[in-house]
């Protein structure tokens, strides 16, 4: 399974930093598990992508609101988190579904069909890339190399490598992800 955090090279649906009035106040769980990632560095900046991962495992994605309490939980500038934010796909600044589903859009993944199974993924779901379905149920955003090229084309969602994909599969891997996450709610 690879790392799954890589840098963001063209996410989708790119978030321009928009001032915002709105405030949040991080959970006593947050400001815990933020503490904790603090404790393990030298600087502050250090602990940034912790701190966003844990945000995001709270609360599905990091708002303008988030990103303002995290800056002044942490003492990091709100543009140094941003942009650490931004350089990592797996950092979600926008609301996504309960799924978000990373077909690769690499070389090998392409020559071995993942084109055509990126666009059965869009078809069935009726979402384009960057996009989440009406129901919040699936977001498609593609990422480059998933370093699993003798297993192309693959994708990864929930946390799961699905391997040697064809259109047939498509449909079965929807409905499995479907349920896992009406499981979940
Ligand atoms: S190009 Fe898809 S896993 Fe490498």
């Amino acid at each position: 399974m690879p790392e799954l955090i890589q840098p963001n090279k063209n996410k989708p649906g790119q978030h321009p930093i928009i001032p915002t009035n709105e405030t949040v106040e991080l959970s006593e769980s947050e400001i815990k598990q933020i503490n904790d990632a603090l404790h393990h560095v030298p600087f502050a900046s250090g602990a940034s992508i912790d701190a966003l991962k844990i945000i995001q495992q709270h609360r599905g994605w990091v708002s303008d609101a988030c990103l303002k309490a995290l800056s002044d939980h942490m003492k990091v500038s709100t543009a140094d988190l941003d942009a650490v934010a931004t350089f990592y796909n797996l950092i979600f600044r926008q609301p996504v579904g309960k799924v978000v589903l990373h077909p690769c859009d690499g070389i090998s993944c392409d020559l071995m069909g993942g084109k055509k199974i990126r666009k059965c993924l869009s078809k069935k779901l009726g979402i384009g890339n960057g996009q989440t379905t009406a129901d919040d149920q699936f977001t498609l955003i593609p990422l480059p190399c998933l370093g699993a090229c003798d297993k192309a084309p693959v994708m990864i969602a929930s946390e799961k490598l699905f391997e040697l994909m064809d259109e047939n599969s498509v449909a079965n891997i929807l409905k499995d992800l479907s349920s896992k996450a009406g499981d979940k709610s």
